[in-house]
């Protein structure tokens, strides 16, 4: 018996083993560690008690299926998300055993899975593709209407009704442009593709030109307050890449939040590199959702985004070495900050294609040089 149970430990799956009065009689190692429950609390005990699973919506799922006294045909469950407590997650499939049909269950076979690659991989493909599909087809659906409209009626419509639409379909086509660039950002991320070329930066001229672009585009002067420390870490990083992080976390305060948009820019006082801070006077974003502002697709209103920005935001600030963190500022509104890391010397702690495109780069100069 005791290979037996050396074979179930060794099971890549949970496996928990039920008797017909419920008690549970076997569990191997892959299941105490989906579960989180240990073995001896759980072997000879009543499943129903020791195992509480429930489905998403809170309901307990032992009663709900009730394999000790439910429908004689049932032969099991397929895999499905069921929670324990503590918001454990895990996958369960299970197997009604009976000696013959309709025979009473002489046992209950649960297979129990993680739910973390699964749930990657499920957010990854269906959810990504259900929504990339939704976002797209919105703005063309625009595109579409205003071009037949204006086809049809054109003599009708007059110039001041033509411009209107036509704005309106520019403004949906960028809208299309910005999506595909910010999907094609994220599959290069997720594939850890993504390069980035550095070089030394000038971070409080980005910030300056960040907030000239918006007065630029109609925000009023009034709206930003910039305080940059001086002297400041030298910082290597991809300025195309840094723009996009500033021009994103500028661009929400704006659109997201309210009031006066604060910029600051200092020394990280917990590491070697700086610390830039966008704080708003907002609503800010409720504590419920700090923990979800950077997910795929996720946003809390519908004032014209993607849902993306932040997430490529995090990824861009990470593959810099740096760390973003969302919190409340001073008057309430929200405060998103990131650091990153002092100058990066030669030849350490680069990403493989990072290394190379600098010596890349030091090779053009050389060759422009001599
Ligand atoms: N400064 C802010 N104030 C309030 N909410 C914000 C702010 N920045 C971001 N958010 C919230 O986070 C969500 C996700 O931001 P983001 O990923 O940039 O997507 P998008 O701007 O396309 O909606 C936004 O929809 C918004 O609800
Ligand atoms: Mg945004």
């Amino acid at each position: 018996m005791d290979g037996a149970r050396d074979l179930v430990d060794e099971l890549p799956d949970g496996l928990v083993v039920v008797g017909a009065d419920a008690r549970v009689q076997v569990v191997n190692a892959s299941a105490e560690r989906c579960t989180g429950i240990r073995r001896e609390e759980l072997l000879g005990r009543d499943v129903r008690t020791a195992l509480p699973l429930q489905d998403t919506t809170g309901r307990d799922w032992w009663a709900c299926t009730d394999p000790f006294r439910g429908l004689a045909t049932r032969t099991g469950h397929r895999e499905r998300l069921l929670v324990l407590p503590g918001d454990h997650e895990v996958l369960v499939t299970a197997r009604y055993v009976r000696s013959g049909r309709s025979a009473p269950v002489e046992r209950v076979v649960l297979q129990l899975r993680d739910t973390e690659a699964r749930r990657r991989l499920e957010n990854d493909h269906a959810g990504l593709i259900s929504t990339v599909a939704h976002e797209l087809r919105s703005p063309l659906t625009s595109v579409k209407g205003f071009t037949s409209t204006m086809l049809r009626r054109w003599e009708r419509l007059t110039d001041a009704q033509k411009r209107l639409m036509l704005e309106t379909v520019e403004a949906d086509a960028d809208r299309v442009t910005r999506l595909i660039a910010e999907l094609l950002d994220i599959s290069r991320m997720d594939a850890g593709r993504l390069e980035v070329k550095r070089q030394v930066v000038d971070l409080p001229a980005m910030v300056r030109g960040q907030v000239d672009r918006m007065v630029a585009t109609g925000q009023p002067a009034e709206r930003f307050r910039v305080a940059l420390a001086s002297p400041l870490p030298e910082v290597w990083a991809d300025p195309d890449r840094l723009e996009q992080v500033l021009s994103n976390l500028v661009g929400n305060a704006v659109r997201h939040g309210a009031g006066v948009i604060d910029l600051v820019v200092a020394a990280d006082p917990d590491g070697d590199g700086v610390a830039v801070v966008v704080d708003d006077e907002g609503e800010g974003i409720p504590a419920e959702h700090i923990g979800v502002v950077f997910t795929k697709f996720w946003r809390g209103s519908r004032r014209g985004g993607t849902g993306l920005g932040l997430y490529v935001v995090r990824g861009l600030v990470e593959a810099h070495g740096g760390r973003i963190t969302v919190g409340a500022s001073p008057a309430g509104g929200a405060r998103f900050r990131f650091t990153l890391p002092a100058a990066v010397p030669d030849f350490v702690q680069l990403p493989p294609t990072a290394l190379v495109e600098r010596r890349r780069g030091a090779d053009r100069r050389a060759t422009s040089r001599g």
